[in-house]
């Protein structure tokens, strides 16, 4: 949520920036701004609306190559030119890019106005610039450490001031990662915009801060402290981050999926059918209950894994949503583990879980896909997915390979306890890639229900059993993308309620594959045909009582039960994609939203 890169280095800064701000853009996208300095004077343009309006003007200022720019996802104040970042002090000398919430900003603006500080936004942000002008007398990193103690809340910020040839960076609880280049160095957001600089990467931990100067970076405490800190390096290549003649990357990100898969699963199964995974830091024998903790697909995901973890492994396992978790007291006993899903690895809530878990003493876990991230750093032990980057805003490649990596996990808890292996499961599991490329193939058939129902209103999906949280999961990619309003439902729980809304109108996507549900399934068909609804059916076989039901079917490749949520997910993918494509939607950016959400 909101994107920051700042940069530090010989070369003309500002198409560098913009260039940054454009990999940024998932993370906000409804404003932006970049101020550079040059020579003791400060240079700065803004625009409400997307990095591509603000380009020009950037590109217009002076030359220069020290800058910080910003692209916004709104918390406090609507986007308007006026809040977009970078934040000014009273004097215009000191320029301020955030990502985070400023909690206690109402009582230090009260505070700073009755200094006689004046502030032109509705931002939080704004709080940060006038602090840190009180605070100034000479030493930029002394008057943002002293800012910094004043402030409750999250930030990910970057400084300049017009005095001082240097930047100053500060992170407590969104992300910063600093690259580290030959005769230059920049920082972000997110590796995304470090990597076609260097992959000489180090991620900031909280309450560190970094500063850039001619040639050379420093990192330190709030306390002034020097850290020594070990250089990573990033595994993604820049060519994974292009979108390579793909209208948009979400359906770039659904055609990978079998390759996803199969990186998520390489070297973890040997050639006896063993699980490994290096889980250390974890005694697997004596875990009596998980928790899965997790935000929108990724707690899906969750519902599955509480599917699988206790038919696979046998151990009792609940899902929360990470929001919720965190602030109900939760109780955690001696041998808990909880399990934190996430594909950024930066949600604030999913982090918030781990913490109040690792607090109460249960030992974590973590199923993530990006490398390096605060979760991953964080948690006791983890599952790396290798899906590869994630552009899009609504999660596509990574569901299915949270889903692997959950059955990975099952299988080993299973293994660690004496359990005897799942052979048919394991055999299965390696040829997902190809049952994945299967559907991908016919994904035209998909692209004609998409003409046929992209004008309809309102939309049910309905499963049953591991089917359900594929349901919710089949709305979500709708409603986020088309803007459709679509409610995904335990099938049996229509007639609890929603069936009211029956009507012709309304179309009801189902799950009608061959596990022991089946039967009962196509009895939930029937009553919403009898109503006169339309139904699209995802279906293993398009057999008689199907096809007596509707002509609407999606025929998926037979699985076992286990498998079924993965290969479930890529036709609604596909749908929502191709419906929010033909209703002319931005896909890869729908509206109000953001990826990686680092505000709770
Ligand atoms: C939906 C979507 C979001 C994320 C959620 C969690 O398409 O992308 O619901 O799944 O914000 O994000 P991560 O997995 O990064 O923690």
């Amino acid at each position: 949520m909101c994107g920051i890169i700042a940069y530090f280095g010989k070369k003309d800064v500002a198409p560098i920036l913009i260039d940054g701000l454009k990999r940024l853009e998932y993370r906000g996208y409804d404003s932006a701004g970049v101020c550079l300095l040059n020579n003791g004077e400060l240079f700065m343009a803004k625009v409400k609306g997307r990095v591509s309006e603000l380009e020009k003007l950037a590109l217009n200022l002076k030359h220069s190559n020290i800058g910080i720019a910003h692209t916004r996802w709104a918390t406090h104040g609507e986007p308007s030119e006026v809040n977009a970042h970078p934040h000014f002090d009273c004097k215009n000398e000191i320029a301020v890019v955030h990502n985070g919430i400023i909690e206690n900003y109402t009582t230090l603006k009260e505070i700073l106005e009755k200094e006689g500080h004046k502030f032109i936004s509705k931002t939080d942000t704004e709080v940060l610039s006038h602090l840190i002008e009180k605070f100034y007398n000479n030493n930029l990193e002394e008057a943002v450490t002293k800012a910094l103690e004043l402030v409750v809340g999250t930030f990910g910020i970057a400084v300049v001031c017009k005095k001082e040839n240097k930047i100053v960076v500060a992170r407590r609880g969104s992300p910063i990662v600093l690259g580290v280049g030959e005769g230059e160095n920049i920082i972000a957001s997110d590796a995304v915009a470090v990597l076609p600089f260097t992959k000489k990467v180090i991620y900031l931990n909280d309450n560190e801060m970094v500063v850039l100067t001619d040639n050379k970076y420093e990192i330190k405490n709030f306390d002034g402290q020097i850290v020594e800190k070990e250089i990573d390096e990033i595994k993604w290549t820049a060519a994974e981050i292009e979108k390579k003649g793909f209208k948009h990357f979400m359906l770039k990100e659904i055609f990978e999926q079998p390759a996803s898969i199969e990186n998520t699963l390489r070297g973890r199964i040997d050639e006896n059918l063993n699980i490994k995974l290096s889980i250390d830091n974890i005694d697997l024998k004596s875990i009596k209950r998980i928790t899965i903790v997790a935000c929108g697909t990724a707690w899906h995901a969750g519902l599955i894994g509480k599917y699988l973890i206790e038919k696979i492994a046998g151990i009792p396992t609940d899902v929360d949503y990470a929001s919720e978790f965190r602030y109900r007291n939760p109780i955690v006993r001696e041998g808990d583990l909880v399990i934190a899903i996430s594909q950024s690895g930066e949600t604030a809530d999913t982090l918030a879980a781990l913490r109040e878990a690792k607090l109460k003493g249960a030992k974590t876990l973590g199923i993530i896909n990006v490398v390096g991230s605060t979760i991953g750093r964080e948690v006791d032990s983890g599952i790396y997915l290798h899906a590869g980057p994630e552009i899009a805003v609504a999660a596509t490649k990574s569901f299915p390979c949270m889903l692997t990596g959950l059955i990975l996990f099952s299988l080993f808890l299973a293994q660690a306890n004496g359990k005897d292996a799942d052979k048919e499961l394991l055999e299965e599991l390696n040829s997902l890639p190809e049952k994945i490329q299967e559907i991908l193939d016919k994904s035209q058939d998909i692209l004609l229900l998409a003409k046929k129902f992209k004008d309809t209103k309102n939309f049910f999906f309905l499963g049953r059993g591991v089917n359900f949280p594929s349901a919710l999961e089949g709305a979500l990619k709708l409603k986020e993308t088309s803007y459709i309003h679509a409610e995904g439902y335990p099938a049996a729980e229509m007639k609890h309620g929603p069936i009211a809304l029956v009507d012709p109108e309304l179309v009801s996507v189902f799950f009608a594959m061959n596990d022991h549900t089946y039967a009962k399934i196509l009895s939930n068909m029937e009553e919403v045909r009898a109503r006169g609804g339309q139904i699209i059916a995802v279906v293993n076989e398009a057999n008689s009582d199907i096809l007596n039901l509707t002509k609407n079917v999606i025929v998926v490749p037979k699985c076992r039960e286990e498998l079924m949520p993965i290969i479930s997910a890529i036709p609604l993918q596909l749908l929502a994609y191709y419906i929010a494509d033909l209703r002319g939607f931005d896909v890869d950016k729908p509206k109000n939203l953001a990826k990686s959400v680092t505000v709770e």
